[in-house]
Order: structure tokens, then sequence, then C-alpha cells
């Protein structure tokens, strides 16, 4: 979808706003009316701001948070309106679209920087939570004005989908993965986990959504051939994960919650510093094996944790995107949060208490240039010389129509996701063109 000049109705944009708190269906609005945005006057600042015509929108659980908790004295009112209001994205979706570069590029006269950006390039970005907040900026809008920084080209082979799907995931993932002392292999091939002894073993849970997709194939190429995923999702899952590659898979909906699958998992991999049970409840079963060498938790369940002695090794780290509340709920939301202090201050040793695993969060409020660049280029890579798949695949749950983004957020919530979903913001773009 390049063109060269912007279209007459880029003159007005239209957009989902919200101007209070409440769960999406109750405070989402459509703007069809809205004048479309403009570049900052020059010296605004220092730096290449770009105007993008938005083709898809990957949704995110955290712009649900914020439209559940953030009081609107704590958001920025979007320009232009008369109260308080912000485009939804908040937390960060990528877009993927073009940029008119006219304006892009007098932007950066202006402000005596170089242009990264022509008119027309394609580009992926991702609005952090940092600039939703402070400007009122999200990605469900036809035209959005961004900071360059936010964005990178994207590349010729990925689709403008795949582009919006992956860029807050992907970097959630990365984090993850490295905050579980695993290596970040980008550019090894099938040979990740050489020289890794004895082979680790990763468990991923939450495996089928949006970052456990990508968590699971980041996990198999750092721990190569000789290494073990072990997945937990639902049955209805297990060959998608298979397929992104998992050695094995837990359905957690064998077990009756959080604390039932724990005691399987000590079961199946008992560790020896911990209770003596667990690790004779299972000698005579073919299916015990070593404790886990790492946990990456991508839903942040606080039992498990809690539990992690038995299943993980002694030098094991428990990596997680933070603490599950029980609700999408504010009073659930502070306990979750002082819960989340309490696990990273809280000495791990038992005899005072602890867990006895470290547990390490993950936050990606305002990442990189370079963050971005590392997932993209995972996009663009090609996985082995003999095969020219990307190192990344894109699991695509759903992708909604523009009009109907509050029955995609619904969805969302309701915490079932197979992958990424996604909001095509402009019909005319194909759900593959690249
Ligand atoms: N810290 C950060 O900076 C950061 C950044 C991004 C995301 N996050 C957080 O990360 C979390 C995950 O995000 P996401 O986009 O991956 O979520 P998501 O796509 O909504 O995850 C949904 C997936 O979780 C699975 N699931 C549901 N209950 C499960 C259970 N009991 N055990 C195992 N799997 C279960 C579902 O499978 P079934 O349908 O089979 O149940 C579904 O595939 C969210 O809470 C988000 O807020 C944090």
């Amino acid at each position: 979808m390049t063109t060269e000049e912007p279209r007459q109705q880029d003159q007005q944009s239209r957009a989902w706003v919200y101007s209070r708190r409440g769960p999406p269906g109750a405070v989402l609005a459509l703007e069809t009316t809205r004048a479309a945005p403009t570049l900052p006057p020059p010296n605004a600042g220092a730096e290449e701001w770009i105007l993008v015509r938005v083709a898809f929108a990957g949704l995110n659980v955290g712009a649900v948070w914020q439209m559940l908790l953030l009081p609107a004295w704590l958001r920025a009112p979007t320009p232009g309106e008369a109260g308080p209001g912000s485009a939804t994205g908040g937390g960060g979706h990528g877009n993927a679209t073009t940029t008119t570069a006219a304006a892009a590029a007098a932007a950066a006269a202006a402000a005596s920087v170089p242009s990264r950006f022509r008119k027309g390039d394609k580009i992926l970005a991702m609005v952090p939570a940092s600039l939703a907040l402070s400007t009122g900026t999200g990605a469900l809008a036809t035209t959005v004005a961004l900071p360059a920084r936010c964005a990178v080209a994207k590349p010729a082979a990925t689709s403008l989908a795949d582009g919006a799907a992956c860029l807050l995931a992907g970097m959630t993932a990365r984090l993850l993965v490295a905050a579980a002392g695993l290596p970040l292999d980008q550019h090894g091939g099938r040979d990740g986990g050489r020289g890794q002894d004895p082979p680790r073993r990763v468990l991923v849970n939450g495996a089928s959504g949006g970052v456990g997709c990508l968590v699971v194939q980041m996990v198999r190429r750092a721990v190569g051939d000789a290494g073990r995923v072990v997945a937990v999702c639902s049955g209805r899952n297990a060959e998608l994960v298979r397929s992104l590659g998992a050695d094995e898979v837990i359905d957690y909906t064998l077990y009756k919650d959080a604390p039932g699958l724990a005691a399987h998992l000590a079961t199946r991999f008992p560790s020896s510093s911990s209770s003596s049970s667990s690790s004779s409840s299972s000698s005579s079963s073919s299916s015990s094996g070593p404790p886990l060498s790492a946990v990456i938790d991508t839903l942040g369940f606080q039992p498990l944790y809690l539990a992690s002695a038995s299943f993980l090794a002694p030098s094991g780290v428990y990596a997680s995107v933070g603490i599950k509340p029980p609700r999408f709920a504010l009073p659930d939301f502070l306990v979750a949060v002082a819960r989340m202090k309490l696990n990273e201050w809280w000495p791990t040793a038992r005899w005072l208490g602890g867990v006895g695993r470290p547990w390490r969060a993950v936050a990606m409020l305002s990442p990189s240039l370079q963050d971005r660049r590392d997932v993209v280029d995972l996009l663009a890579a090609a996985a082995d010389d003999d095969d020219s798949r990307p190192r990344l695949r894109i699991v695509r749950d759903s992708v909604w129509p523009f009009e109907e983004a509050v029955a995609a957020y619904e969805k969302l919530a309701r915490g079932h996701a197979r992958g990424k979903i996604l909001v095509k913001v402009d019909p005319l773009v194909g759900d593959d063109e690249c």
C-alpha cells in the first residue's frame, strides 16, 4: 500500500478513543471526524518525527489494564480533544504502514537531525506506554504522529500484519529468555545449544499466547537439539506448540489449578533440594527426569513460583512477565504489585522464609530502538542457510475489522487467544500483503 501522495481522507483520521476508566466495551468510542494529527512544530524537539498511516494494530493485554486502571489525570489528553482522552493502544501496538515523507523530512530538518525515513517507506512501530500516557497517542487510529525512534523499517518479505503482531510480544519474549539466563541465539543455526553441559530443560508456561508462541521458538533455538522445551498449554493447542519447537506438552486443563500443576511438575521434574516426597513419588516412573534448568512464565502464576523449588534446579531462575491478578480489578492489581515487590526484594533462602529460587520479572515500559531492531531482525533472517523461512513464525489468532476493535479487545481479555489478535485499520490492505 505504498502511495506517494496522502489520500484525501488523510486530512481526517478515525480513531478509537477513551476518556474515562473502565472495560473496553464500556469506555471505547470510535471518532470518525477527527482532524488528522500533524507533526510537531519546528524546535519541538531534537528528533525526527513521522506521520504514519496505520495498516494493522496488534492488541496487547497491557492496554486493557490501562483502560481499566488509569484515572484520566494520569494520561495526557489526545491533542485537539476538549477533554482527556487517549487513542487506545496505550501499552503498545505494533503498527505497519507507510510514512508521509514530506512531513517526515520537514520535521527532521527542523530538528537538525538526519532523516531515517522517506515518504512511502513501510515501517513497523510500537507505541510505548511512556509515549501513550504522556501524549495520548495510540495505534488504533488511521493516522498517527510518532517519534521515528518508535519505528523500524519493515523487512520486505514480512507481511504488514505479521509486523504489527511481533514487536511488543517479541521484545517481551526476548527479555524473558535473557532473564532466564539463556543465550539469545540471534545468528546461530541448529547448533543453538552447543557447549551447554548438561543440556538445558526449560519450561514455558502459557506457551500458546501472544508472548508464549514467540518464547517457545526462542527457547528452542537457545537450548538446541540437545536441550528440552517443555510447554504448558491446553490440549487444543498442543499441536501448534509442538510445531513451534516444544518437545513435551503439559495440558494445564488436566489439573485443578496452578498448585495442582505445580504438584505434577514436582513429580515429573523432581528437584533434589526440595522435599523428599516429590522425588520419591516418581522413583519408578519413566516419566520423571532431572529438574528444570529454568522456567519462563508468560502468564505470571504466583503459586507456580512459590512451589518452584520442587521442580526447578537450585541454580535455576524463574523468569516471569509479572504476577497475574485473579481478576481485571484495581484491588487485585495492587495486591499483585505488592507481591511482585516481595518476590524481588525478599531473600530467596529457604531458611529466611524465601521460595528458594530467584524470581526475575521483565518490564517493557520504554524499549529502545535497538530492542525493536533485534526482534525485526529475527523476522527478516532466514532460519538456516538451506531454509528461507524466517526464524520467528508469527501465529495469528484472528484479524478484526477496525469497527470491531471492541470485540477484539473483549476476546483478548477472556485470556484464550491463540497467538496474536490483530485489528485491520486500513481495509484496503490484504491480510498477507507485504
Ligand atoms: N511485563 C511486560 O512488560 C509485559 C509485556 C507484554 C505482555 N505482558 C503480560 O504477559 C501476559 C501474557 O501476554 P500474552 O499476550 O501472551 O497473553 P495472551 O495472548 O492473552 O495469552 C493467552 C494464552 O494463555 C493460555 N492460557 C490461559 N490460561 C492458561 C493456563 N492456566 N495455563 C497455561 N496457559 C493458559 C491460553 O490458552 P488456552 O486458550 O488454551 O487456555 C492462551 O493461548 C499478559 O498478562 C500481559 O499483560 C507483560
